[in-house]
């Protein structure tokens, strides 16, 4: 019940986010039709913190393009799934492309992922994976830059400390000057992913 739920939730969010004229011509196209309108509005400015405590802003990962994933360390596997696919691509690149990308996950899960906690869980995909949490009023801000919807969801009578983040699992390439390139759907092949970032880069 609960993923029927939040496969509809986060289509809806899709849609919302990307466009219905997108979607409705078909995902996974490269990006054509996506350069102007609702894309123009993924993105902006953000203030988070790293893994060793230090403040980070979009100013930060000017003249790098970022491969950009909002999730929770907790997630037992989408989050890690998604992740692994955007390192596996990264490494399936050439050396000089893959350089050009920073590959970052943003926590929406501020009460649990401290900087600390984020920063660890980044290192098990890739080396230089910037992993971002900060206050709740931080990560609502940069989600809704993003267009990322997320929602606790506590089990009925359950542990409270033990609850899930309904969060959307869309891989954003945002450009070197900030701004959206295109996105990846979850469950992309790797190589599908490595492919369409060599035509970019
Ligand atoms: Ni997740």
């Amino acid at each position: 019940m609960r993923i029927v739920q939040t496969i509809a939730i986060l289509a809806t969010v899709l849609l919302v986010a990307l466009g219905g004229r997108y979607l409705l011509m078909g995902g996974g196209d490269g990006g054509s039709g996506m350069s102007n309108g609702a894309s123009a509005a993924i993105g902006g400015p953000f203030t988070l913190t790293d893994g060793s405590g230090q403040t980070v802003t979009e100013a930060d990962f000017q003249g790098q393009y970022m491969l950009v994933y909002f999730g929770y360390t907790f997630c037992p596997d989408v989050c890690p799934t998604s992740l692994s696919i955007s390192a596996q691509a990264m490494s399936l690149l050439p050396d000089d492309k893959a350089a050009k990308i920073t590959p970052v996950f943003i926590s929406v899960d501020p009460a649990r992922d401290t900087p600390e906690i984020v920063g660890e869980y980044v290192k098990h995909f890739h080396p230089r994976m910037v992993g971002l949490t900060g206050t709740e009023e931080q990560v609502k801000a940069a989600a809704r830059a993003y267009k990322i919807f997320y929602q606790k969801v506590e089990e009925k009578g359950g542990d409270p400390e033990a609850y899930v983040m309904d969060h959307s699992a869309v891989t954003y390439l945002m450009g070197p000057d900030g701004s959206f390139v295109t996105h990846f759907s979850h469950g992309i092949p790797p190589q599908d992913m490595a492919d369409r970032l060599a035509d970019i880069l």
